[in-house]
């Protein structure tokens, strides 16, 4: 019976291209999971590993709750894997899950849109109790036929057995900025992993340096009372494009050797700043194709501020994103 009330939300998320229709079946998911679920989830279980701190099992579950993140992450994970069915009609496809929550809500609700003959796939989560959630969740949706293998490990250091050829691998554990959590050591361990056909999603991340208003920038507070407005959202007019400071993607790291900090050029801080004092970091997300989101559309897609101007009496500034230990931004500055 839950296995067809969620085939009918999940389809209606991959048919709906309106705001409002978005909303409504975000919601829709949010309640189904929150009525089926029989785990107590903690926020006092977050850990720390060296590239970021996985969210406690109550934070990971509420990701369910930033509307649009979850339904273009669905629709993106569902054209993925169509496309790979097609590439590949006579094999099952091949799913790597990295950090997949106490609901793995980016590959759970898809799968009665499936035969369980065609997906295959290893579901990662560092938080014992996520693991729990989703074992029981299998079994009351009556998805526990399907070929899910789920593991208790740390995505960073997780290397995937012979066997395993992962055709898709997915991992949604980003903060705003890239800051915090440790969405960059994952995708570094994974996409070396990957083979050539592989996706990795989401595909890009991308990281840009703007002089703006911080304040007149669009932020999303709240994603369910507020998503619905969202087309409304203006960027700032007087913002200025300063560069792309890298972009996250599985060719990054597909042969380099491990890093662990992103140093940007130096860039000459304007002399005139009254209309755009803030220096800011702005993060837009391709999923997988056509489908993206953009500045404030999610939780995790804010802009972010590093510094004021009127703080900073030098005229060049360095950026620097290192994520060697929990994932931070800070600046170096000259004259
Ligand atoms: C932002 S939540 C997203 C949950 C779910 N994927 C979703 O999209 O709603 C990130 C999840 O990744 C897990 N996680 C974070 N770092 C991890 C790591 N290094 N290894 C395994 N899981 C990790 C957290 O425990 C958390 O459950």
């Amino acid at each position: 019976m839950y296995k067809q009330e969620l085939a009918i939300i999940v389809q209606s998320i991959i048919e709906s291209n309106t705001i409002s229709n978005h909303t409504k079946c975000a919601k829709a998911l949010s309640d189904f999971y929150k009525k089926i679920n029989s785990v107590t989830f903690s926020q006092d279980n977050e850990t720390a590993v060296s590239g970021g701190i996985a969210l406690s099992s109550l934070g990971a579950a509420d990701c369910v709750d930033d509307y649009l993140r979850t339904v273009f992450f669905i629709k993106g994970i569902y054209k993925a894997l169509t496309k790979l069915c097609r590439d590949f009609p006579d094999r099952s496809i091949n799913v790597l899950y990295a950090g997949c929550g106490p609901y793995a809500t980016l590959i759970l609700p898809l799968l009665p849109l499936f035969d369980k003959e065609r997906i295959n796939a290893v579901l990662i989560d560092i938080n014992a109790v996520s693991i729990v959630s989703v074992q029981e969740l299998l079994k009351i949706t009556g998805l526990e036929e399907y070929q899910i293998q789920l593991l208790e490990a740390d995505a960073i250091t997780y290397t995937i057995p012979e066997n395993f050829q992962i055709d898709l691998a997915i991992s949604e554990t980003m903060d705003y900025a890239l800051k915090n959590e440790p969405q960059v050591a994952i995708v570094q361990n994974i996409s070396p992993q990957l083979p050539a056909h592989g996706i990795l999603i989401p595909q890009e991340i991308r990281v840009d340096f703007m002089y703006t208003f911080f304040d007149y920038e669009p932020y999303l507070k709240n994603a369910v009372t507020e998503v619905q407005d969202y087309n409304n959202l203006q960027s700032y007019p007087h913002g200025v494009f300063v560069d792309r400071l890298f972009t996250i993607n599985k060719e990054l790291f597909a042969k380099t050797n491990p890093i662990y900090k992103f140093e940007s050029d130096f860039y000459k801080l304007p002399d005139n700043f009254k209309d755009h004092p803030d220096l800011c970091i702005f993060t837009e997300i391709k999923i997988f194709d056509d489908v993206e989101l953009k500045t404030a559309e999610s939780y995790i897609t804010n802009p972010y501020c590093v510094a004021s101007r009127y703080s900073l009496d030098h005229s060049e500034i360095q950026l620097v994103y290192d994520f060697s230990g929990i994932p931070q931004w800070s600046y170096n500055l000259k004259n």
